[in-house]
């Protein structure tokens, strides 16, 4: 039988799932790795921890399944994304930890260029803004910390990338310096309209050149895997990160069609085509995938914490259990009190950036108990959704009635959906096979192997779970939301 593996290597676990010929899940293999928060802020990961973990699932999948590295075509990779590395050319061995995504290290630095008037040149070029989520100034800082580490740069010695160059690099044995589009547009290095390298971005960060892997397409020829890794030389012929992968997992190939992923985060991508869409809102303009080199754009709301909040329901407040307890204590709850959670604990993303904003809680009484913060919690994501919408309607005038594609571990929960399809009055749509991420990843080395169908045949195989229809009375919606607006408001002049 043939397989395509997709390597999904995320933000805290990494993951390696077999799909079969129909693009059906036939194993899955996941694997924790620690976290590191070397100072308040921070967030690294160990480069060897993000290749072992991915090695030993790839090949814990295959196991499982009981097939062979023969039946597999080819290999797929999606990742989490902005994250940065930089190791030596000639040993393979990283200078420095993954500074991860989420890490606000440089949050000086980027205030510094924005006070210096740079913001507007950066997002006419990258799409971006100057936030330290994206990778550029996290590896400006590691040039700037690690001993000696410009000068190699400059002659070459060193090479950069984000999770899915690493990754590659070690599978073909460091024969393999790529990226993707997807990926190299969220380091803001990337000149999304001319598709190549901004010198000028360089020239601002002080990165040297030298540094940056080749960007090919999301569906291309990646080389081929180490022999001794699986027995065999296995074709890699997908990249994207994981939040484009997930659009095409969702199959949003046409201009207008939109996808919510919650996982730790929430990434909500709307695609607008052929042409980048600059935002007048705060949103981030993005490649959503590149084909036979043609980008196709999208429009990008990141919010930092979606289901994190239901960890910190667990881990913080200890008011459940389970993740799973949230629904029925947030069901419990009583509607009157309308306690508003605003989750900025990392600061608030799009459309706000303000990375010094922190969680706030209002509406409390001496009734205010559990289920109500439950219930503030996950609402928060559907009024942190509302915000990334309204800044896509004002943005782009072809966003009109189509429904929300969601998936990730939150859109599990019917309550939260509900609220969300409320809040949005708008439809929302929620897939059949959840896998989206990994799915998308699949699907471009498996169309590239010539295992998967084209584009619009694919799309015609995803189907609907459930449907969940605004059912809240307008006015009602209306009030509420001014609340969340108020309760932001404050949170950030606090
Ligand atoms: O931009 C960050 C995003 O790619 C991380 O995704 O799923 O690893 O939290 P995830």
């Amino acid at each position: 039988m043939i397989h395509i593996l997709a390597i999904d290597q995320g933000t805290t676990s990494s993951r390696a799932i077999l799909f079969g010929p129909g693009l059906n899940v036939v194993a899955i293999a996941q694997e924790e790795f620690p976290q590191h928060y070397p100072a308040s802020g921070w967030v690294e990961h160990d480069p060897s921890d993000l290749w072992s973990s991915t090695a030993a699932t790839a090949r814990a999948a295959i196991e499982k399944a009981g097939a062979r590295a023969g039946d597999i075509a080819a290999i797929g990779i999606t990742n989490q994304r902005e994250t940065t590395l930089v190791w030596d050319r000639a040993t393979g061995k990283p200078i420095h930890r993954a500074i991860v995504w989420q890490d606000r290290r440089t949050a000086a630095t980027c205030k510094a260029l924005r006070d210096a008037g740079h913001e507007a040149k950066v997002t006419h070029s990258t799409g971006l803004l100057l936030d330290p989520y994206f990778s550029g100034t996290k590896l400006k800082w590691i040039l700037d910390h690690v001993e000696g580490a410009r000068a190699r740069a400059e002659r070459g010695e060193l090479a950069f990338g984000t999770v899915d160059s690493w990754l590659l690099w070690n599978l073909t044995g460091g024969k393999v310096h790529a990226t993707d589009a997807t990926n190299a547009a969220r380091t803001m290095l990337y000149d999304i309209r001319r598709g190549r390298w901004s010198d000028e971005m360089c020239a601002l960060l002080g990165i040297p050149m030298a540094l940056l892997p080749e960007v090919r397409d999301c569906a291309a020829d990646f080389g081929v895997t180490r022999p001794d890794l699986f027995g065999r030389e296995i074709p890699i012929l997908g990249i994207a990160g994981d939040q484009q992968a997930a659009t095409i997992g969702q199959a949003c190939f046409a201009p207008g069609m939109m996808k919510s992923t919650y996982g730790t985060g929430c990434f909500a991508l709307l695609n607008t085509g052929a042409e980048p869409v600059a935002s007048q809102n705060r949103l981030l303009t993005t490649i959503a995938y590149q084909m036979e080199g043609r980008p196709t754009y999208a429009l990008e709301g990141s919010i930092f914490i979606a289901g994190a909040v239901v960890q910190w329901l667990r881990d913080g407040l200890r008011i459940i259990r389970s993740a799973s307890e949230t629904q029925a204590l947030a069901q419990a709850a009583d509607p009157g009190q309308g306690v508003v959670l605003v989750p900025a604990f990392t600061g608030l993303g799009a459309p706000y950036w303000n990375a010094e904003c922190r969680g706030a809680v209002f509406g409390l009484t001496r009734n205010s108990g559990p289920e109500e913060l439950a219930r503030a919690a996950l609402e928060s994501v559907g009024f942190q959704t509302r915000d990334l919408l309204e800044a896509m309607r004002a943005d782009w005038a072809g966003q009109g009635d189509t429904a929300l594609r969601v998936d990730g571990g939150l859109s599990a929960s019917d309550w939260a959906m509900q609220f969300l399809s409320d809040i949005l009055g708008a439809r929302v749509d929620r897939p059949r096979v959840v896998e989206t991420t990994a799915m998308g990843a699949a699907w471009l080395a498996g169309q590239r192997a010539g295992v998967y169908p084209g584009m619009a045949e694919f799309a015609q195989t995803w189907a609907l779970e459930r449907s969940f229809v605004p059912a809240m009375d307008p006015d009602e919606r209306a009030a509420r939301y001014a609340r969340w607006q108020r309760a932001i408001t404050a949170a950030q002049a606090f």
